[in-house]
């Protein structure tokens, strides 16, 4: 079903779903659609982030759609005192994002904090929001949960609605995240519906439009520990790992003592999770995999995921170094999404203000 928003006035979505179906609405249309998105710049980019969200946001791109990404450096900052390494961390998420296939040239990438009108948005949005919502969000919850701080800051509790501002000062209508994401994407529909409700324009049209989560059938990939492949819990495969260094990790990989290689996620998670990777890297099924390393063990099926990992990812790699080399255009890059991220934000808050009636 289509519907025209009155914010926009661009074909939109039925905004009563809140997820959006890629291959319906988005081939159909795609210049129709905003994209935001955006990674913590808390460290290297790794496989599961490839598989999972990287290589669907370089298809989107491919199809036509617009597509914003933040490097949220004032979320870094919700549960640790400071910013390690921020300069270089933000560089490096430039430096995957171009290696992986992100055209710089039509994709607006840019970090928060350069980015004033983005920040003062939370000011108004704050309002909308009572502090009891606050409190229950279950994402806000759990990372407070895995949070290194002692004490839990203002920040933190705040973050969903800065994250709502992230997404509405450029009108994104589809956001593609992760499950564990879905919380705060309700904050920036909530946050949406009651700004336009609390502040409608003279002629009846409202400033936002109510965006929408993007699941893709992303697979889940686990790390080399068998729990959730993460940044911070050292089990993670690194984008611009070398070859020798994947070949070590993989290595390090926890598998079980049955010869016969299956896939069977449910019973044998660790071993399954290597056929995927194999599969994913090779375009073929993890059955297949399985099939052809039959009896061959652990360390066969090690051998097997370590090249397809290496093969997949040579031409990346390699594009990921000619691009480190000149950290200049990395800073250029940047440059150039941030100019275009204020033009936007400038506009939005404009608008915000205009309907607030502000002088
Ligand atoms: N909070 C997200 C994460 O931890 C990162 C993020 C910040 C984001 N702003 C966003 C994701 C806006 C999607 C849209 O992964």
């Amino acid at each position: 079903m289509t519907t025209t928003t009155a914010t926009t006035g661009r074909p939109g979505l039925d905004d009563r779903d809140d997820l959006a179906d890629l291959d319906g609405s988005v081939r159909g249309n795609p210049a129709a659609h905003r994209v935001l998105t955006g990674d913590r710049p808390t460290g290297p980019l790794h496989l599961g982030h490839y598989f999972g969200s990287l290589r669907n946001r370089v298809r989107l791109q491919r199809l036509g759609v617009e597509m914003l990404l933040v490097i949220p450096d004032y979320q870094v900052i919700t549960d640790r005192d400071i910013a390690d390494r921020l300069a270089e961390h933000t560089e490096n998420l430039v430096l995957d994002y171009l290696a992986t296939g992100i055209d710089a040239d039509r994709a607006t990438i840019f970090t928060h904090s350069s980015v004033p009108a983005l920040n003062q948005l939370l000011l108004p949005f704050l309002s909308l929001v009572s502090v009891a919502e606050l409190h229950r969000n279950p994402t806000v919850k759990d990372e407070i949960a895995h949070s290194s701080q002692a004490a839990v800051n203002g920040l933190m509790l705040t973050y969903p609605v800065h994250q709502a501002a992230d997404i509405l000062f450029c009108k994104a209508d589809l956001v593609p995240v992760g499950k564990d994401q879905l919380p705060h994407l309700e904050v920036a529909r909530t946050v949406a519906r009651r700004f336009n409700e609390r502040y409608p324009r003279p002629d009846g049209t409202t400033v936002f439009p109510r965006p929408r989560a993007l699941l893709g059938a992303a697979p889940l990939l686990l790390g080399t520990d068998g729990g959730k492949m993460s940044k911070s819990r050292g089990n993670s495969i690194p984008l611009g790992a070398d070859e020798d260094t994947t070949a070590r990790l993989l290595k390090g990989a926890k598998t079980d003592a049955d010869r016969r290689i299956g896939y069977d996620p449910a019973g044998r998670p660790e071993v399954s999770n290597l056929l995927l990777l194999a599969a994913l890297c090779q375009d073929r099924t993890p059955e297949e995999v399985a099939e052809e390393i039959g009896d061959g063990g652990a360390a066969a099926l090690k051998r097997t995921v370590t090249e397809a990992v290496n093969e997949y990812f040579r031409p990346i790699r390699a594009r990921r170094a000619e691009l480190a080399a000149d950290r200049g255009h990395l800073r250029e890059v940047l440059r150039a999404g941030a100019e275009r991220a204020n033009a936007i934000a400038d506009a939005t808050l404009a608008e915000v203000r205009e309907v607030m009636g502000s002088l």
